[in-house]
């Protein structure tokens, strides 16, 4: 067999030396002709292969370039050198794959996020990225650990779908029909689906929430994780094209065990990665300090990444209602001296992130759950309240990021989902199988959806979401 070899991590974690090793991996420095920093991917630590002068021929040695896949045998000892505990002493190495050191893009030296992101088939081999990936892969193992835990079913639901009934945000449209102006086309000149490969107008999901709910009526308890797709043209450090949702839906739940489901679930996958990728957000912990000291004094954030995510984990969330919200923003002195954007006067307008980091960051100084949103700024299934204006909609806030999650509790009352329904022009003909569920056996329900990719942004404090998906879907942008 050739895969026979021994991950770093494991090395480096183990609590004895003086026994033989193969390792694989990429070279990430080579010193003196003699120090080869290595790296699997396995930690974001690399093994220092000691090459014994003498060991290797020139031309072997000089293949040994930054970006080359090696496999390297010999004897793991305590390190004499600092910063690592052992090393592994070569008795034999093998060039796996060359790399031209004149070429290869990554260089033994920092570079900027802007020119890792145009080799994100790359950027994965450096220090940020390993760190990045590896609390990504934790995350969503978490996840699914949360809710297995707790008895959820995980449900697939589509990724193509046959109705923008979610009205989540702009959809791309799925279609075989020939892009060439020569598809069929009905009497009044539109283009005739029933022409296309499934017969209608198809498009990809914003949201597995609508089938999420149908299951709920059958198992209770569910969720889907899985990529959306939205189409906004949205070029911001927030917004991606296509990202990945997880979105439990809770039979029996009203909207504050939603709001107790969502604090629980978001305390418990930070814990997790705290105590299983403890070194991977030191590092990133360190690489925040270091880009805040570029910043003014007064622009840097109070608290360092793990300290923040302690705090999270170990406070309650602040729960405040819209309107209560308004109230507070409107009195604000930031809105008084007229330094919001958009500024605040009366009840019923849709919060704008400048609104929503002023409650987290300078106000409440915490993750906030905004609940009971006017009806008419929310979709069309959440369930109205007594007041006739308001509905029992929840999002999160949290600091540095905005809106981590959005959700509800349904409305289940046929006659007031289809009368709003009505109201907002949504067919209800087409949407006859969601009705369903409040026909045959309807009973309160909540959910809501995490955007993962903001989830990411917030445990290892980067700052842009194109740098916490391995291959970031935007505008003018679907490379690799
Ligand atoms: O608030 P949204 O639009 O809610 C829904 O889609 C509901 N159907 C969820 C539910 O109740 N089951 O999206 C949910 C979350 C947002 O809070 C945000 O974190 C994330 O998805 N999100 C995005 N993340 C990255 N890029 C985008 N373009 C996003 N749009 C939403
Ligand atoms: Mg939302």
């Amino acid at each position: 067999m050739f895969n026979i070899r021994t991950k770093i991590k494991a090395i480096l974690q183990s609590e004895n030396a003086n026994y033989e090793a193969t390792v694989m991996g990429w070279v990430r420095t080579f010193r003196n002709n003699q120090f080869i920093a290595l790296n699997d991917g396995s930690t974001n630590s690399n093994i220092q292969v000691m090459v014994e002068l003498g060991l290797l021929t020139d031309e072997t040695i000089k293949r040994i370039t930054t970006g080359a896949c090696v496999k390297a045998t010999g004897q793991i000892v305590a390190s004499l050198g600092k910063g690592q505990k052992y090393e592994l002493k070569a008795t034999a190495i093998e060039i796996l794959g060359d790399s031209d050191a004149e070429k290869f893009p990554l260089q033994p030296k920092k570079h900027s996020l802007e020119f890792l992101r145009e080799i994100a088939h790359l950027r994965m081999r450096t220090n940020t990225f390993g760190a990045i990936f590896r609390v990504r892969h934790s995350l969503a193992y978490a996840i699914h650990k949360f809710y297995n835990d707790r008895g959820f079913v995980y449900m697939h639901t589509p990724i193509i779908t046959g109705s923008d009934a979610e009205g989540a945000g702009e959809m791309f449209k799925v279609t075989t029909l020939p892009l060439d102006g020569t598809a069929a086309k009905n009497d009044d000149g539109s283009i005739n689906f029933k022409e296309d490969f499934f017969g209608k107008s198809t498009n990809l999901t914003v949201s597995g929430q609508l089938e999420g709910e149908l299951a709920a009526m059958a198992f209770s308890e569910v969720y889907t994780f899985g990529p959306t797709f939205r189409a906004e043209n949205s070029n911001t450090t927030r917004h991606l094209a296509e990202f990945w949702m997880i979105e439990p839906e809770v039979a029996f739940n009203d909207l504050e065990d939603n709001m107790n489901l969502a604090e629980d679930f978001i305390k418990y996958i930070i814990t997790y990665a705290m105590e299983h990728n403890a070194d991977d957000l030191a590092f990133l912990a360190q690489r925040l300090e270091e880009e805040e000291k570029q910043k003014p004094t007064n622009e840097r954030s109070e608290m360092g990444l793990l300290e923040k995510l302690n705090f999270v984990v170990n406070n309650d969330f602040e729960r405040v209602t819209y309107t209560e919200a308004i109230d507070i923003l409107r009195e604000s002195n930031h809105n008084k001296k007229k330094k919001f954007q958009y500024l605040i006067d009366g009840w019923g307008i849709d919060l704008q992130s400048e609104h929503e980091r002023y409650l987290v960051e300078k106000h409440f100084k915490k993750p906030v759950i905004l609940t009971n949103y006017p009806k008419d700024i929310k979709a069309f299934y959440m369930r109205q309240n007594d007041d006739g204006k308001t509905v029992a909609a929840m999002d999160i806030l949290v600091p540095g990021i905005g809106e981590m999650v959005g959700g509800s509790q349904r409305e289940e009352r046929l006659d007031k989902l289809t009368q709003r329904m009505n109201e907002m022009h949504i067919p209800t003909d087409e949407m006859s199988f969601y009705l369903d569920t409040r026909r045959f056996g309807a009973c309160p329900h909540a959910g809501f959806g995490l955007g993962f990719e903001r989830l990411i942004l917030f445990v290892t404090g980067m700052t842009n979401i194109r740098d916490v998906i391995p291959f970031p879907r935007y505008p003018k942008s679907a490379a690799f």
